[in-house]
């Protein structure tokens, strides 16, 4: 089975592409490196040692989408490419809705024409809005509080339209939780340039002396410790959920929904106190007020993806800490 790739080279496109390579699948990526490096193909190829075709271009590209349709025999598509700041998404919101809109609906259209019919998605828990009730099951109301996360809701929409007006389509939409870790070699992993927007690349740079101090924005919510509690999920065992839902959409045609994440929520206290103690590290914190917008807790059911995938997490909370900051040490 051939899988195209979108966003080969990025945090989690990376290690689904290696876990997609062990488990002998052909893989075909696209990427054009806008928030990835070139040698991360490499890297990929070093740690399955397999080689696999790759493209470098824009998936909102049609001529370039047609070429690699014509080029290859593409079976299912996983489709990651995409901006994922959120703050970014603010101030920039057309750029956001342009590229991550442009480029699904351009891939689907292409996909369409080439008569191949099976996709997954990367959504985000973030369509989940303010959950009412913990913990957050598939057919909770969805809504966002901003551009990136409207992205997201939009992107499913139509993928619940096409699916609607021809039911030869197989869809899995992926709503990923916290993803953090790296893939044990170190070769592979997520480490900003700029200021980082999640908390543990976050972390890591304050760890590293790259950043003075993390701001630990709120402790007066209605949590363990006050502190914001999310469900992390380690980015490997996130790139088996993906060759979970590749088993079903190439066995089963429908359209469904299903969260990625382990169903165990962590402060950030937790997991800063859990990452100094694994890689024996400072990281120096300070309690800041809340940031506009933040919800106390988010955490997935994850019995839905169980049942209709067999999809369950393997990794603990040591391990996401102890690997991404391994990936970084490694990385400098
Ligand atoms: N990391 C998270 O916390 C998280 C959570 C929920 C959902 N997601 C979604 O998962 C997907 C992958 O996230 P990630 O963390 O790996 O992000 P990432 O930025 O590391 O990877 C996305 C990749 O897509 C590429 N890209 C972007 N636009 C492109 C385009 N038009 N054409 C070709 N390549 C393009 C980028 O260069 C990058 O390599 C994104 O859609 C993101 O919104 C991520």
């Amino acid at each position: 089975m051939k899988i195209l790739v979108t966003g080969a080279t990025g945090y989690i496109g990376s290690h689904t592409v290696v876990e997609l390579l062990n488990n002998n699948y052909d893989v075909v990526g696209i990427d054009d490196f806008s928030n990835s490096k070139k040698e991360v193909v490499d890297k990929i190829k070093e740690i399955t040692k397999k080689d696999f075709k790759f493209y470098e271009g824009n998936v909102c590209c049609k001529q370039t989408l047609n070429k690699i349709f014509d080029e290859n025999k593409i079976d299912a598509v996983i489709h990651f490419a995409g901006y994922k700041a959120v703050g970014e998404s603010v101030s920039k919101p057309l750029m956001y809705y342009r590229n991550n809109i442009d480029s699904t609906l351009t891939l689907l259209e292409t996909m369409n024409e080439h008569n191949v019919k099976k996709i997954a998605f990367s959504s985000s828990a973030t369509v989940y809005g303010k959950p009412e009730k913990l913990p957050i099951k598939e057919d909770f109301p969805l809504s966002t509080t901003n551009p990136y996360g409207t992205t997201k809701l939009v992107i499913e929409g139509i993928l619940r339209d096409l699916y609607k007006s021809d039911n030869s389509w197989s869809i899995a939409i992926l709503r990923y939780f916290n993803p953090i870790g790296a893939h044990e070699s170190g070769l592979i992993g997520e480490n900003p340039n700029d200021i980082p927007n999640n908390l543990m690349p976050y972390i890591v740079k304050v760890a590293n002396k790259e950043l003075d101090c993390l701001n630990v924005f709120g402790n007066d919510y209605d949590t363990i410790d006050g502190t914001g509690v999310r469900d992390y999920i380690h980015v490997v065992d996130l790139a088996n959920g993906h060759v979970k839902a590749l088993e079903k959409i190439l066995k089963e045609t429908g359209c469904d929904a299903y969260n990625l994440g382990t169903g165990r929520g962590y402060s950030v206290l937790e997991l800063v106190n859990t990452f100094s103690k694994v890689n024996n590290v400072d990281v120096n914190y300070k309690i800041v007020g809340r940031r506009p917008g933040d919800i106390g807790a988010c955490f997935a059911d994850t019995s839905y993806a169980l049942d209709k995938l067999g999809f369950k997490t393997t990794k603990g909370i040591e391990e996401m800490c102890r690997d991404s900051y391994n990936f970084v040490k490694k990385s400098k």
